[in-house]
């Protein structure tokens, strides 16, 4: 989604502004822009498609040390280049990006014409350009106050003003903006991946903070102009984590990475002593964790589907009623949060807005909520009370693997700390702990049989239509195979609980029908392989993702075979081969894997 970059410092502003929306294209955009400050004012360029179309349209010589850019994920008006970023007040004397979305905008729209303010875009963030600049405050500051004062709604801001050069002042509200700070140049951007090629000192910017950023540093203050005093704090992101590394694809690289990125996140937090996790960040005590009584996961799609796989986790090995919602919808239901439910947010980057909004909801009614957050001191690790981080690395590409993978693993030892809070034994805690400990291998064992997994994706990828099927543990496996064959593939794929296929979806089943079918070693093999046979009966071909002791005896079948673990952390194993097909029917297919279509990698609007 939309994406700010900024620079001003020693040298020509341009080219740092345009490596940082590179950085920023995976996560989605449909135009761009750029304002350069120079010492006749600011030059402004604008371009719908990629950022190679914005940079062929730069002028040869363009030599401003102040420079803000931003990638535009269409929401308000279409996307045109009249509708891209950056948005300049009559004259051109202010300039300024935003991402997020002013509610009352309309409004002030209306107001301005009666003002005789000429509008050039069908934009929301418009408004505020012609706010700050009809201000009369005689500092940028005051002037960006002043406009701040009149709208409602969320944003990151980046204003320049060609009246004060030597300065770029930005705002927060609801959506990131980092400070970078580097030898005599200071960045901004709305994602630490666009600034840490040149500075890993970075300040994340609160919630009602501004800031002036200058070439020799930055000053912090709030909406009432008191100083903020922030300092910069060092991240761990190398600028050689967002490189392909020789791959084709960010997907493919992320898929390898989860043997090592499984190791990280389990890394220091096994306790042998005890058998059970050792997880300091949920900052709440053995006394306060036991008083729970329901635990409530909450996240959007892909981490929606990994939550309920850490509901069932919690259920098996701390025997606490425990369930999965989708929290996009958890607001608008107005929810009922009782104190004795533990509620945990799941988002690899921290900054989906239908999670962030999910929390705010739960705290504002008094709840405790955790997170299991990949992306360090993003929106929704900032606000929750506690949680785990999950050590994946950056990811890239749009369809979320090793970030999946880790918050699985994170909700095995939650689950198992959880369990040995109540009634899980030392040896169940033991078993369990090796079992986690050996999942990374077994990972990579996975990963080795890619060529044949590779040629069954081949058949997938002929299929018009898939069911992704799974019981119990397992259907949360279905509904995330299914969802990352259709986001990358383009193939329509519905997940269906097993025992649901007689109730109905059945009546589909004929040869063009592909019935992609989890089936593990466990209590319900039998009747999974029953359901098998109905699939196959009916002329509809099957691939089984399954274990070395299932037998299907003569049934016809495609099969990929997973590494055995404990019963109770098998989906984490079993979802493995389903980034795989997804990923080879998607290349057979010839898409761009790691940009499918209308797809964001960070859905920051509601
Ligand atoms: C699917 C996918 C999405 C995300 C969802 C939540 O591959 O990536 O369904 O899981 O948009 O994103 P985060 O985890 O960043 O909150």
């Amino acid at each position: 989604m939309c994406g700010i970059v900024g620079y001003i410092g020693d040298h020509a502003a341009a080219p740092y502004v345009i490596e940082g929306l590179k950085t920023l294209e995976y996560r989605g955009y449909d135009s761009a822009g750029i304002a350069v400050l120079g010492s006749k004012g600011a030059t402004i360029v604008r371009s719908v498609g990629r950022i190679r179309d914005l940079e062929a349209k730069l002028p040869k010589r363009l030599t401003g040390k102040v420079g803000i850019g931003h990638t535009r994920w269409a929401t308000h008006g279409p996307a045109t280049t009249d509708n891209a970023h950056p948005h300049t007040s009559a004259g051109g004397r202010i300039a300024l990006v935003h991402n997020g979305i002013i509610d009352n905008a309309a409004t002030l729209r209306t107001k301005l014409m009666a003002a005789d303010v000429a509008f050039t875009s069908d934009t929301d963030t418009e408004v505020v350009a012609h706010l700050i600049a009809r201000s009369a405050a005689d500092t940028l500051e005051g002037a960006v106050l002043d406009a701040l004062a009149q709208i409602t709604g969320t944003y990151a801001l980046a204003v320049t003003d060609s009246g004060h050069p030597d300065r770029i002042v930005i705002a927060r509200n609801g959506s990131p903006l980092i400070i970078g700070v580097g030898e005599k140049e200071t960045l901004i951007a709305s994602d630490a991946a666009a600034l840490v090629r040149h500075t890993t000192r970075v300040v994340h910017l609160d919630d009602g903070e501004l800031a002036t950023v200058t070439a020799g540093g930055f000053h912090t203050f709030d909406r009432e102009a008191n100083d903020t005093g922030r300092e910069p704090v060092e991240i761990d992101l190398a600028a050689t984590d967002l490189e392909l590394t020789g791959h084709e694809h960010y997907m493919y690289k992320e898929i390898l990475e989860q043997p090592e990125r499984a190791a990280a996140v389990i890394r220091g937090r096994l306790d042998a002593r005890f058998a059970t996790a050792r997880l300091n960040g949920l900052n709440l005590s053995p006394r306060e964790l036991r008083a729970f009584r329901r635990v409530k996961f909450l996240g959007c799609g892909s981490a929606y589907y990994v939550g309920q796989i850490g509901a069932q986790m919690i259920e098996d090995l701390a025997r606490i009623p425990a369930d999965a919602e989708p929290a996009s919808e958890f607001r608008y239901r107005n929810p009922i949060i009782e104190p004795d439910t533990l509620y945990v947010v799941v988002s690899q980057s921290g900054e989906t807005a239908d999670t962030a909004f999910a929390v705010l909801e739960i705290k504002r009614k008094g709840g405790t909520v955790i997170g299991a957050v990949n992306v360090v001191g993003s929106t929704i690790a900032r606000e929750v009370d506690g949680g785990i981080y999950l050590h994946a690395g950056p990811e890239i590409a749009v369809a979320s693997t090793k970030a999946l993978t880790n918050m699985a693993m994170a909700f095995g030892m939650l689950a198992l700390h959880l369990g040995r809070l109540h009634d899980l034994s030392y040896a169940d805690g033991e078993r369990i702990s090796n079992a986690l400990k050996a999942i990374p291998e077994q990972i990579q064992a996975i990963l080795d049989s890619e060529p044949a997994i590779a040629a069954i994706a081949q058949r997938v990828a002929k299929a018009e239509n898939a069911f992704f099927i799974g019981r119990v543990r397992q259907y949360p496996v279905a509904r995330e195979g299914a969802q990352k064959l259709k986001e990358i593939s383009y193939v329509h794929a519905e997940a269906y609980p097993t025992s649901e296929l007689k109730h109905g979806p059945l009546a589909l089943i004929d040869p063009a029908m592909l019935t992609v079918a989890v089936v593990p070693d466990d209590e319900l093999a039998s009747r999974n392989i029953a359901a098998v046979e109905q699939v196959r009966a009916r002329g509809g071909e099957v691939v089984a993702i399954t274990h070395e002791a299932v037998e299907f005896g003569t049934i016809a079948i495609e099969r990929i075979v997973v590494p055995k673990t404990e019963p109770e952390l098998d989906p984490i194993l079993l979802i493995i081969p389903t980034q795989l097909l997804a990923y080879h029917a998607a290349l057979v297919l010839g898409h761009d894997v790691d940009k499918p279509r209308n797809l964001a990698k960070s859905v920051t609007v509601e």
